[in-house]
């Protein structure tokens, strides 16, 4: 009963954010690549037997308009109502703002390599940004959140005059590929929670990197079968999961194969 109540609902939408990041930052952390076992982790990557393949995607079901990603309009629109109402989401609600506010002050995000971690904290520190920014446009309409995400934004695609960010064409890293699956989620909510503030322009501007710095490295790492998506672990999670998401914020938008000249590779044993 409680978890059908307006109120129950607005508070996943409020916790996404950070319930979000923190299952990211998680299976992030938990490198299995390079074997890190802080967590005693090795019980559970035993092998499964393999899972069924997957039924083809139904994208006619897809959601036509933005946001597509974690709620959908008529979710966000009641959300300033349920946050007068309601105390929990009232301390939600500021948390978010302050954290916002925070970060805004901030010079853009550096790229820096981190040993066997690429990139990884870079990444999960734009998404952490971008998400504080994007809630905080979206309840506010202030345009000067939108605005410091565009900022973070040009500069995470390696476009940015004053700030060099890694190597042209493959700023996301997918040398250490998770780096890639959580720059894909922030460019995926920059694009999706934003989608109705963005001009055409802007729109393509963050649509090219999803697809030329994200979807597109997807797409070879497929046809070469590379290791991590099918591994046992989470860098499955992270880089399919990364891909899912940045599929579903452009999808109608972009085709990038004709349907009838890609052949999905035969999945590893
Ligand atoms: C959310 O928090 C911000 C910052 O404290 C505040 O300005 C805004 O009014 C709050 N939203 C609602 C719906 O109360
Ligand atoms: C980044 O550069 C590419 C290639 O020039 C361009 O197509 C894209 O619109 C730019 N994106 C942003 C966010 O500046």
């Amino acid at each position: 009963m409680a978890w059908h109540s307006p109120r129950t609902v607005t508070k996943s939408l409020l916790i996404t954010v950070s319930t979000l990041l923190i299952l990211v930052l998680t299976l992030s952390f938990l490198d299995l690549r390079h074997r890190r076992t802080v967590f005693g982790l090795s019980s559970l990557v035993s092998s499964p037997p393999a899972p069924p393949p997957p039924s083809p995607a139904a994208a006619t079901t897809l959601r036509a308009n933005h946001p597509k990603l974690f709620a959908a309009s008529g979710k966000w629109d009641a959300l300033p109502q349920q946050i007068r109402e309601d105390p929990y989401l009232t301390r939600w609600n500021k948390t978010i703002f302050e954290k916002a506010e925070e970060l805004f002050t901030l010079p853009s995000v550096e790229y820096k390599v981190d040993g066997t971690s690429g990139v990884l904290d870079v990444a999960r520190e734009v998404q952490l940004r971008i998400k504080h920014w994007a809630y905080a446009y979206r309840l506010s309409k202030q345009p000067r959140w939108k605005e410091r995400v565009w900022k973070e934004v040009v500069v995470a695609s390696g476009n940015s005059s004053e700030h060099s960010f890694g190597v042209r064409d493959d700023n996301w890293n997918t040398d250490h590929w998770l780096d890639v699956g959580e720059f894909l989620v922030a460019f995926a909510i920059a694009y999706d929670w934003l989608y109705d503030a963005w001009s055409t322009a802007e729109r393509e501007a963050i649509k090219w990197s999803i697809i030329n710095l994200g979807l597109t490295k997807g797409l070879e790492a497929h046809d070469t079968n590379a290791w991590f998506l099918m591994a046992v672990g989470n860098w499955n999670c992270v880089t399919n999961g990364g891909m899912v998401v940045g599929s579903l914020a452009v999808t109608r938008a972009y085709d990038p194969v004709p349907r009838d000249k890609y052949t999905p590779q035969p999945t590893l044993a």
